[in-house]
């Protein structure tokens, strides 16, 4: 009962908030497992919070007691639409624009925008020349941020070229065209302006706005973000509704001028299949079309990029934290064929493709890429009635339905936290695209694209997580925004790059640990010599004497590295940490954790892999070669 009994101890509204905030984003998995024992209808000075599985589902299909009205600003979108305000027919519109028949090509879009990824992470420059010895070159090796490298670049692809929401020409906003200086490398670079700058104007940007707003408005607001990324966000919105709508109007007039080739698009599907009012004058026509198609365009391409890289970022860090997992659905990711290649759409490849989509299935149940969504009861009501949760909730409450709780609750789930791909279960429970009357009809197009991009993740050579905070995924404000991979031949040695904060008055202390340095050169060289580990290391004073970098090239793993430097160099890194700030409590042979931790915390991890010229050798390696060359 931590949590809770933290929670009703606070008597500030404020002060309760920031602690839900905090188990909400850092510990959700114990917070749930409490609320869902001892509180399963949370209330909170905001909304009441539901966890158990059967309760959340039986909201989703109610369209009698509970309304979507929370979603708020989407009531012209079938999300935010109740079905006395239309949403069957919306629904069955939308739904028609995208029929499941056509989801090769949903993949054939998807493999080709990854082909173009992964041919300019790996294109080499080999030339002509042949290697010093003879040697042939290494296998390609390389880095992915998933979340923003890559699956949210694949799914904007696919809004690009399926949906038909192409980018603008920048010129089209003023914006000159980038003179990119000419680097020696075939594949042109990126324009790099998109990503410096959340304003400019493409399709990747302004889903990141609109959906950002959209879901602060929703969810967000009710707990504690940066209030200064809020307001940015916030700001932006004016100007890129009036960007997209403009885009749109642009994107219509082409299509009315002259029919593109190749298979029709959504957004040709929508102009087409427009019945206009004959009372309305062209001009009208015209508007009215416009923002029919803005709205309906936006509010799916919103509803599927931020949430299939939320999806595929959550997927790939449970398989790297989970190796066995990883094992099982790489050995599937391996028989699968890639789209657009031949028999990738035979039955036994979509077969195999299905195969790993329960793998990835049951992944996305330990950590839901849509956690919450939102429903508002139309009247005073009993929830749970007759059982011995049941709950009052007011008319106008609002409800926070947890899926990421239900999908993990042990009393719906057999032993919850095994990863069981071959569960079976009815896919009314699967809450992971919703269930009931507002479920996620995109849901088969949003796999199409998870499955190919796990697919090639998968199968990458010795894909791996890359070395600290990197390596870890992390959320922006509500998407993830970091989760480096590392992939091809691992070195052996590992870099650190640590960089220490010189104490005040640093000129003082500087000098301190030059001298320090200076007479314990030996001592240096003897521990590590003694460690037996390292290959190459160095002090250099950085800014003005103001930092101090220790960078060393060693074998094997960080921990094993630091023990073997807190027991021989134990002395010589009291003597220098006294002279720096924030500096771990000492000695640290008494408070190894926390050096550890220390040393962590100031590594910084380089953005590419590390290079090795000889990544199969340790040190020792080297010394016994050197020894039996001198024989
Ligand atoms: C991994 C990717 C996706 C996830 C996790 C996801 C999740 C969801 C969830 C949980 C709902 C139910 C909302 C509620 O009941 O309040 C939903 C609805 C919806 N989703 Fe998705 N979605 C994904 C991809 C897509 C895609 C690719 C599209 C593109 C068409 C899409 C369009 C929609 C729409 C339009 C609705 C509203 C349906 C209605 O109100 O009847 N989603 N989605």
């Amino acid at each position: 009962m931590e949590f809770l009994e933290a929670y009703t101890a606070l008597h500030s509204a404020d002060k309760r908030k920031e602690l839900l905030t905090e188990w909400v984003f850092q510990r959700r998995q114990g917070l749930f497992a409490e609320l869902r024992e001892h509180a399963p209808f949370l209330q909170t000075q905001d909304f009441v919070m539901i966890s158990r599985h059967e309760d959340v589902k039986a909201i989703f299909e109610d369209f009698t007691h509970f309304n979507v009205k929370a979603y708020l600003g989407s009531e012209d979108f079938v999300l935010g639409k109740d079905k006395d305000k239309g949403h069957d027919a919306d629904r069955a519109f939308l739904e028609g624009l995208i029929p499941q028949a056509e989801l090769e090509r949903v993949h054939q879009v998807a493999g080709g925008a990854i082909a173009a990824i992964f041919k300019r992470l790996m294109t080499r420059c080999t030339g002509d020349a042949a290697l010093p010895g003879g040697r042939s070159f290494r296998d390609p090796a390389g880095r992915i941020n998933v979340p923003l490298g890559f699956a949210r670049r694949v799914s904007v692809a696919v809004a690009q070229q399926y949906f038909g929401f192409t980018d603008p020409e920048p010129a089209d906003f003023g914006i000159q065209p980038l003179l990119l200086p000419p680097y020696p490398i075939p594949e042109p670079i990126e324009d790099p302006r998109p990503l410096l700058d959340p304003m400019f104007p493409c399709v990747a940007n302004w889903i990141a706005t609109l959906n950002g707003a959209f879901i602060h408005g929703a969810f967000g607001r009710h707990f504690i973000f940066d209030p200064v990324a809020i307001q940015q966000l916030v700001s932006r919105v004016p100007q890129v509704r009036k960007e997209v709508a403009t885009h749109v109007a642009a994107l219509i007039q082409e299509l009315q001028k002259q029919a593109s080739a190749g298979p029709a698009t959504i957004l040709q599907r929508m102009v087409a299949a427009e019945k206009y009012d004959q009372a309305l004058s062209m001009e009208e026509r015209g508007k009215q079309l416009v923002e029919k198609v803005t709205r309906n365009l936006a509010g799916m391409v919103n509803g599927m990029v931020d949430n299939v890289t939320s999806a595929v970022s959550n997927a790939v860090d449970f398989f790297l934290s989970h190796p066995s997992a990883q094992e099982t659905a790489t050995t599937v990711a391996q028989t699968v064929i890639p789209a657009g290649q031949p028999e990738a759409d035979s039955k036994e490849n979509q077969d195999r493709r299905n195969t790993l989509w329960r793998l990835i299935r049951e992944a996305l149940r330990f950590n839901a890429p849509v956690p919450f969504l939102l429903r508002i009861a139309n009247q005073d009501l009993v929830l749970a009635a007759g059982t011995v949760r049941e709950t009052y909730v007011a008319e106008g409450t609002i409800l926070f339905l947890g899926v990421c709780s239900a999908m993990m609750d042990e009393t719906k789930w057999e032993r919850p936290l095994e990863f069981r791909p071959d569960r079976t279960w009815a896919e009314a429970d699967d809450l992971i695209f919703g269930t009931g009357w507002h479920d996620c009809f995109g849901k088969y197009i949003a796999q199409a694209q998870i499955v190919e991009m796990i697919r090639s993740l998968l199968t990458l050579q010795n894909l791996r997580r890359a070395p600290g905070r990197l390596g870890k995924l992390e959320y922006g404000t509500f998407f993830p925004k970091q989760l480096a991979v590392d992939f091809g031949p691992k070195p052996i040695q590992t870099a650190l790059t640590a960089i220490m904060e010189i104490k005040p008055p640093q000129a003082f202390h500087a000098q301190a640990l030059k001298l320090i340095l200076s007479q314990a050169y030996q001592q240096v060289v003897d521990v590590l010599d003694r460690v037996g580990t390292v290959h190459f290391a160095r002090f250099v004073f950085l800014e003005n004497d103001t930092k101090l970098a220790l960078m060393t090239s060693y074998d094997g793993a960080f921990d094993t590295y630091m023990k073997n430097y807190i027991e021989i160099a134990g002395e010589l890194f009291n003597l220098m940490l006294a002279h720096i700030k924030d500096a771990p409590p000492l000695p640290v042979r008494r408070y190894r954790d926390e050096f550890i931790a220390y040393v962590e915390k100031i590594d910084l991890v380089s953005d590419s892999p590390f290079y090795s010229a000889y990544g199969d050798l340790t040190v020792q390696d080297i010394l016994g070669m050197q020894e039996g060359a001198k024989k």
